[in-house]
């Protein structure tokens, strides 16, 4: 038996062919875009969507016998708002997670609801990339859209549509909508009260797990799979790529470096940051729920300063020489831990954990003659690395204590970045053989979906290893020193990024 796992990005579908032992069997990506028509707007056409998941499946059957396909699982890009009318057709582009048009509703419906009890209903406070907010812009803006409105969905769940004919969500999904009450899981009745707003708009929402629609006639004439395999409810992409690294347990905990950083931790219980700084969701793990600090610019603050200041690097790397960002950290390497003084603030798109702040500015601080450019892509890298860390302290904070670290997404490719984090950590960390990330999660929920496996740690221990361990040495006594430094600068600095970009804008 093999099963898919299909991850509806924010610029392709990654679908993935897995067997029943976790062996990738084939890989497909098809390409999108989306638009940003308007600053601080970001919107998607679903139908590219739909598009690219029916070319991808048929990449991955190719030639092959589709009843083979034991069971397919969904995740994808959180938060976004696909607005249907009663034939089921797309009222208007999707409002994605990345659109910040919305802060001025956000405090609307805090204010309509109260900022604690929102934050004890839906274990955040609301932010413009949730999925409330743009409910109530649309409803101010666009008020013939919304009088047409007859389901809400997120992206992953109209993809489910279009294959399955049915609506459904998972708890992990909606817990980024401001809609779902995270302890019960489910729909927040009393929101919806408040807002004015039917509860038949939601689609049912089940746990992850759950084999909760099947493949439709019609999506299996579209695509060839078969008409009856069953789609499970699949999850969120940050709590589907933490299935995928094998994040299953408490206490274990994953830091992702991709363009963003998120630092994900399971737990046990319901539990919420007090001033609502880390993520509160339900997990893809039936019953269990997590923590997450999403870092605006981790892996994309290196990659910016690539562009800028290793043009030389990358000449080389043209020439046919070893990778530019290689050449970057070999540099970096040479230069003692905390490099001398010289810091990086990371938020070079704004901030979101710990600080959720759009006006958050990127800086060098702590300038002097000494310091080289090898000092500065240290302190780059630094710097990201501190960032993670707050958000590691605040979990520590909640009580949850990790006794395992797994490091994924690129930026733990290098073997600097790698020691680095373990020492400001002051953890062991860890990498293990699964790099699919989100895809790889939803197809191992499926296979527990379908009885492959009689839970998700099951599935994960039986699928993931552990293929490097790395021990904080002794480096971690001057980052001690530092950090304290790095979380003040924020502090001092808040007052003037606002004033900046007053004056800029
Ligand atoms: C999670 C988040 C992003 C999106 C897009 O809160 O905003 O991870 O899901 O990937």
């Amino acid at each position: 038996m093999n099963f898919i796992g299909i991850d509806v990005g924010t610029s392709s579908v990654k679908a993935l062919l897995v067997d029943e032992s976790g062996v990738v069997i084939k890989k497909a990506t098809p390409e999108y875009d989306f638009s940003t028509p308007k600053s601080l707007w970001a919107e998607a056409n679903p139908s590219d969507w739909w598009e690219a998941t029916q070319n991808a499946i048929k990449t991955l059957l190719g030639n092959m016998d589709s009843s083979q396909i034991g069971g397919i699982g969904l995740t994808g890009q959180m938060h976004g708002m696909v607005a249907l009318d009663q034939g089921g057709n797309v009222l208007r582009p999707c409002i994605m997670w990345n659109d910040q048009r919305s802060h001025v509703e956000c405090n609307e419906i805090t204010n309509r609801i109260g900022r604690e009890k929102i934050l004890e209903i839906t274990g955040n406070p609301v932010l413009p990339g949730f999925t409330a907010p743009k409910i109530l812009w649309t409803q101010k803006n666009e008020p013939e859209v919304f009088s047409a409105i007859k389901k809400i969905l997120l992206p992953k769940d109209y993809i489910r549509f279009k294959l399955t004919g049915e609506f459904f969500s998972d708890v992990s999904d909606a817990s980024g909508t401001s809609l779902l009450d995270i302890e019960k899981r489910s729909w927040a009745k009393e929101i919806f009260q408040a807002m004015e707003w039917p509860l038949s708009w939601m689609p049912e929402v089940t746990e992850s797990t759950e084999p909760s629609s099947k493949i439709s006639q019609e999506a299996a004439q579209l695509t060839g799979l078969q008409a009856g395999t069953p789609v499970v409810g699949g999850g969120g992409d940050c709590a589907a790529q933490a299935v995928g690294s094998g994040i299953v347990e408490e206490g274990k905990i994953s830091v992702t470096l991709g363009t963003s950083g998120v630092v994900f931790a399971q737990s046990d219980s319901y539990k919420v940051e007090p001033n609502g700084k880390l993520h509160a969701f339900c997990h893809a793990v039936p019953g269990k729920w997590h923590l997450m600090g999403v870092m605006l610019s981790a892996a994309g603050s290196f990659q910016w300063y690539k562009n800028e200041f290793g043009q030389d690097e990358q000449r080389i790397e043209d020439g046919g020489g070893p990778n530019a960002y290689e050449l970057l950290t070999d540099g970096a390497s040479e230069i003692k831990a905390g490099s001398e003084g010289l810091f990086f603030l990371p938020y070079l798109s704004g901030e979101r954990t710990p600080h959720p702040d759009p006006y958050a500015k990127g800086c060098f601080i702590g300038m002097s003659l000494r310091h080289t450019k090898k000092h500065l892509t240290r302190s780059v890298l630094e710097g990201v690395s501190y960032g993670l860390n707050d958000s590691l302290s605040l979990m520590k904070g909640l009580g949850i204590n990790p006794n395992e670290t797994i490091l994924t997404g690129g930026g733990a490719q290098s073997v600097l970045w790698k020691q680095m984090l373990a020492d400001i950590f002051s953890t062991e960390c860890s990498l293990v053989n699964a790099v699919e990330g989100a895809a790889y999660g939803a197809a191992i929920l499926a296979s527990v979906g379908v009885g492959g496996y009689s839970s998700v740690p099951e599935a994960c221990n039986s699928w993931i290893q552990k293929t490097e361990s790395i021990n904080p040495g002794p480096e971690q006594d001057i980052y001690r020193k530092y950090y304290p430094v790095f979380q003040s600068l924020y502090q001092s600095l808040k007052a003037q990024f606002s004033e900046i970009s007053k004056i800029s804008s």
